[in-house]
């Protein structure tokens, strides 16, 4: 989603901004730009469309200066056009970067503009450079403004702003956005997030919420919102290598695919003890106490927390509710059979995910982030944080980060159901084993690309398709779905296998694909007559199965396979050919792969 940088105090800032622009671009945007200051005003470029088209204009035009904000701008009011991109400049004077809604701004600009300013976009941003610009033309001072701009703002927000009398500084504010501050040697930057500015410094101070921030070369002053200045802690970010490369793939996603192995297998390492047992963030005492676990998520770590509801249920006898995390807040939820909610979220950013986790935190429950992007804002505001180690996931699609926060889950309901003596140590061992053997058992089902290609090259005309999973293999038929929707724009919907009598057998026409996850376990039985159903009005299954179940459903009209595994596990395993069918199929149909159309990584807006 949209990406802030900015730069104060260095020479010929605009590769800067550019560069750093361009760790940002993983996030999902459709038009950028940059603005410098110069000593005869702002320099400003945009563009629509990808980082090169503004990159190709700089070319042509450079911008001189040694302080400028740069911005990736993912739609949300106004379309994609030059006009609505960032930064907005208001009166020559002013300009602004901001990611997140302003909501109460249709009532701003018409104040604004009864005031006599003049906008020039369509987007609900504009309105911060016409405030700023209103406070600066008051007399006002930096701080006296950005206090008085944020007084009137309501909504979630992360923004920069520049005067021209103020060349060598910024002003930065945010709330539920998130806005990194780093401090180099004699210049200071702002990034979305510590991936922008891994390669200028390490030194990072995060802003609270409703903090604003003077940010001048030298440093920052930090002031809470009531305007009274406060220290902020300087954080050492971790050592970065920079822009993540694709090491030879043609997509990140097909990287990360591959990755999964040691994605794995680190997860599986940070969720081990020093006695070789699995441990969970809490001790084992707090753990006996939890007697209901409410999961918060969107999307496919929205799919993570419905598999591990069966695993915890069924393991740990705890009873657990998966809420949309977007739904969450506004329905008022009943907590009190609750004690403990877990966020899942691969970037720890998701808005809906941070709102509902600081309302089941308002309600009392203890928090556990189960993030993946070390000092995100989830994982800094959660109690806990169970880390999942995939690495850097650059594809919007998330892969890696998946069955990452499979396994962090398969363990922690292993080491609940131990705690609570719903298990021995000899099954926890057990289990343990089994999710030991999980890297080498995700590597071979990785053999599956090219079983899968002729398959996916059938599936590029598809107009729509079908996902059969039964117990824990419904999650996963959801996943699969939504990788299906999402890279190759072919409509797909999950469905419950036993579902499909009640309704959606109406839609299996002659030649439906129908993706069918099977595994060997108490409902395979049932899984394959529910296939034998679509199968007999049309259905084309496309079987994914273990070796050992393949032959149950020998109507099959394509198989593809993968070693046998504890039931427990597997979605785990099936969810990477299901991960490969999608990326295949829209590789072949040539869609943007790592940015799909419309999408974000990370999603920022409610
Ligand atoms: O970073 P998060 O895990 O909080 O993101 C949640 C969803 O936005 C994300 O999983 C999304 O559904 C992906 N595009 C799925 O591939």
């Amino acid at each position: 989603m949209c990406g802030i940088v900015g730069v104060v105090g260095l020479a010929d800032c605009s590769e800067t901004i550019l560069d750093s622009l361009k760790r940002l671009e993983y996030r999902g945007y459709d038009s950028s730009g940059i603005v410098t200051q110069t000593k005869d005003g702002f320099g400003l470029q945009r563009a629509v469309g990808k980082l090169k088209n503004l990159s190709d204009l700089m070319r042509e035009s450079p911008l001189a200066g040694q302080s400028g904000i740069g911005h990736t701008r993912w739609a949300t009011h106004g379309g994609v056009t030059e006009q609505n991109a960032h930064p907005h400049v208001a009166g020559d004077k002013v300009a602004i970067v901001h990611n997140g809604i302003i909501e109460n701004h249709v009532a701003l600009r018409a104040t604004l503009e009864a005031a006599g300013h003049l906008f020039s976009s369509e987007t609900d941003s504009e309105v911060l450079a016409h405030l700023f610009l209103q406070a600066f033309d008051e007399g006002m001072t930096p701080e006296q403004a950005a206090a008085s701009v944020l007084s009137r703002i309501e909504g979630a927000f992360a923004l920069a702003a520049m005067h021209v009398d103020y060349p060598d500084m910024m002003i930065v504010a945010r709330n539920a956005s998130p806005l990194a501050i780093g401090l180099g040697e004699n210049a200071s930057f702002i990034g979305s997030d510590a991936m922008a500015l891994s390669h200028l410094t390490r030194d990072v101070i995060y802003l609270k919420d409703n903090d604003f921030a003077i940010v001048r070369p030298e440093g920052a002053e930090v002031f809470d919102s009531a305007g009274t200045p406060v220290n902020r802690e300087v954080v050492i970010v971790a050592a970065s290598q920079g822009v993540v490369d694709k090491g030879g793939y043609r997509h990140f996603m097909e990287k990360e695919i591959h990755e999964q192995p040691d994605a794995i297998a680190h997860t599986l390492a940070a969720m081990t003890g020093a006695d070789g047992t699995l441990s969970t963030p809490l001790p084992r005492e707090e753990l006996a106490q939890i007697d209901g676990i409410v999961m918060l998520a969107a999307g496919t770590s929205h799919y993570a927390a419905m598999v591990a509801r069966y695993w915890i249920e069924a393991l740990a006898r705890v009873p657990v509710t998966c809420e949309i995390a977007s739904e969450y807040r506004y329905r008022k939820p009943v907590t009190g059979a609750f004690s403990c909610a877990i966020a899942i979220s691969q970037s720890g950013e998701s808005l809906d995910t941070l709102m509902a986790m600081r309302h089941a935190g308002e309600a009392g429950l203890k928090t556990i982030g189960l993030v993946n992007v070390p000092g995100s804002t989830i994982a800094r505001e959660a109690d806990l944080v169970m880390p999942t180690r995939a690495g850097p996931e650059i594809g919007v699609a998330s892969t890696k980060a998946f069955t990452a926060q499979l396994t962090a889950l398969i363990s922690f309901a292993t080491a609940l159901a131990e705690a609570k003596g719903a298990i021995d140590t000899a099954r926890r061992d057990e289990i343990h084993a089994q999710i030991q053997k999980l890297p080498s058992m995700v590597g071979r089902a990785l053999a599956s690309f090219d079983e899968i290609r002729p398959i996916a090259h059938e599936l590029t005309t598809a107009r729509s398709a079908l996902y059969l999973g039964r117990d824990v293999l419904f999650p996963v038929a959801m996943e699969g779905a939504l990788k299906l929707k999402e890279l190759s724009y072919i409509h797909a919907e999950g469905f419950a296998s036993g579902e499909m009598k009640h309704g959606p057998i109406a839609l299996i026409e002659e030649g439906l694909p129908v993706i069918a996850l099977l595994a060997a376990g108490e409902v395979m039985g049932k899984a394959a007559s529910n296939l034998q159903e679509a199968s007999a009005r049309g259905a084309s299954i496309i079987l994914i199965t273990e070796e050992r179940a393949a032959a149950t459903v020998d109507f099959a009209d394509r198989v593809v396979t993968v070693p046998n595994i504890d039931p427990l596990l597997a979605p785990v395993l099936l969810t990477i050919p299901v991960q490969i069918l999608a990326y295949l199929t829209a590789f072949e149909k040539g869609t943007d792969v790592d940015q799909p159309r419309n999408l974000a990584k990370s999603v920022t807006v409610e």
